[in-house]
């Protein structure tokens, strides 16, 4: 076999990680159904810790074997530097989902196209069309209605004072639904039917299947929508996309980067959101600063890191032998890197399971990745934290959750950490 079809053989295996549920998943992927629990443990959480097996792992063999599923080397890679190591590593991974195609049933057709399924020269050239959309004065200009978006989700919370309201559907998922609705130009009426298909992609209790069809569903109707702007391009970047690259970009690449944007920026911030507003209020004086707005930017990027909602990044085939931290990694080998283990290395202090605001190193967190593919929507996302939190703890400062904490449901292995929903009285 050479190295290329091997390659190609690993990367389809890599969509078994996906897979959640081992029995019954029916179609195409079942026979990649047949995972053992043992791949998906990274995923899972002891309230809002990673697993002690994690911490393990990290501080004994921070690049350790997850398993061999296929006869596919899996790699953990749970310490702060050799995550970095491989997130920055220009020729020793690929993540180009090409590869895939072809192989146990998956077709062209599930290519989430955009930039976390790219290698350059591609994702450069794609990067470097989008990234102008990502500056502070592009996104300044959004503000404003962030502000807005905000301040209506508190009076719709307001309307329902006395009764038990969930955070989750009403405060955090429209915030950065409508935000992105904004970004992009996607109309508010479909914003519903959006938040479905990205928690269909990123929570697996369906398998891999759900997951790559509510890719497929999402991608057909951003082609609808590209299609109306190319004939009457509008303000949002969509538009913006189209009048200055609409002849290099093909109609799928386009589609591809609206998707990655929308859905990667969709339940990413909502969980951020919901799961902050459960540490602000089981943490009077963290709220209280927040309420007087002092600290704000730090709190922010503590909890970014403390709270780590994607858990980990895309999987990265490695295509060449070398060494990470004195492990030897063979080209087709498959690398896993936990960003939420990496965040409580000790390399953010003797106290790095805990919350501290402003603790010194705190901002090189890795809660937004690193290296070429690190988030592009990070500024966003921390704009929106940083007006929607304060902003709800002093509309209510007595906000408290409405169930005990053992009976919070949290996702139990979904590669965006998260709760299903967060029941409150204002
Ligand atoms: C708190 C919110 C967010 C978190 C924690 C987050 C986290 C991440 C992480 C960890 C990656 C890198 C994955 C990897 O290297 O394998 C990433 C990539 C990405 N994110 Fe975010 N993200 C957030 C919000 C957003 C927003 C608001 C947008 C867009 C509006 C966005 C769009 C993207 C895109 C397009 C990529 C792919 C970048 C590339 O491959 O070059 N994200 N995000």
């Amino acid at each position: 076999m050479s190295v290329a079809s091997l390659v190609s053989a690993v990367r389809a295996q890599v969509l078994g990680l996906l897979a959640r549920r081992f029995a019954g998943v029916g179609g195409p992927f079942a026979g990649l159904s047949m995972l053992p629990d043992k791949l998906l443990w990274p995923l899972h959480r002891d309230g809002l810790d990673p697993v002690e097996e994690m911490a393990r792992r990290r501080d004994n063999e921070p690049v350790s074997r997850l398993g061999a599923p296929f006869g596919i080397r899996v790699w953990l890679v749970s310490g702060y530097e050799p995550v970095r190591e491989v997130l920055s590593s220009l020729d020793g991974y690929s993540n180009d989902f090409a590869k895939f195609a072809g192989q146990v049933g998956i077709n062209v057709r599930h290519d989430p196209g955009g930039l976390g399924f790219a290698d350059p020269p591609v994702h450069t050239r794609l990067r470097k069309a989008l990234t102008p959309e990502f500056t502070m004065r592009r996104l300044a200009r959004l503000q404003p209605r962030i502000d807005q978006i905000v301040a209506g989700r508190l009076d719709a919370l307001a309307e329902t004072r006395g009764e038990t309201v969930d955070l989750w559907q009403e405060f955090a998922l429209p915030i950065p639904a409508l935000t992105i609705c904004e970004l992009l130009g996607v109309p508010y009426a479909d914003r519903e039917y959006f938040q479905k298909l990205s928690t269909a992609r990123f929570d697996l209790e369906g398998g891999a299947g759900g997951s790559l069809d509510a890719i497929g569903e999402s991608l057909s109707y951003l082609g609808g929508l590209i299609t109306e702007q190319r004939a009457n391009p509008g303000d949002g970047l969509l538009g913006s996309l189209i009048r200055t690259h609409g002849d290099s970009i093909d109609d799928r690449e386009l589609a591809g980067l609206a998707d990655g944007v929308l859905t990667g920026g969709l339940e990413t911030s909502a969980s951020m959101l919901a799961l902050g507003a459960l540490v602000l209020m089981s943490d009077d004086a963290m709220a209280a600063r927040m309420r007087a707005g002092e600290g704000v930017d730090e709190t922010v990027e503590e909890l970014l890191r403390y709270l780590t909602v994607v858990q980990v990044a895309f999987p990265r085939v490695a295509i060449r032998d070398h060494r990470i931290a004195g492990v030897d990694i063979r080209a087709g080998d498959v690398v896993m890197c936990s960003l939420s283990g990496a965040n409580r290395d000790m390399q953010f202090g003797a106290d790095a399971e805990k919350i501290n605001p402003g603790r010194p190193g705190g901002r090189s967190h890795l809660a937004f990745g690193y290296g070429i593919h690190r988030c592009i929507g990070a500024e966003l996302a921390k704009m929106e934290l940083r007006t929607a939190y304060p902003a709800l703890v002093r509309r209510f400062p007595g906000m408290k959750p409405a169930v005990d904490a053992s009976q919070l449901e949290f996702r139990r292995a979904s590669i965006v950490f998260g709760l299903e929903s967060l029941p409150v009285t204002l």
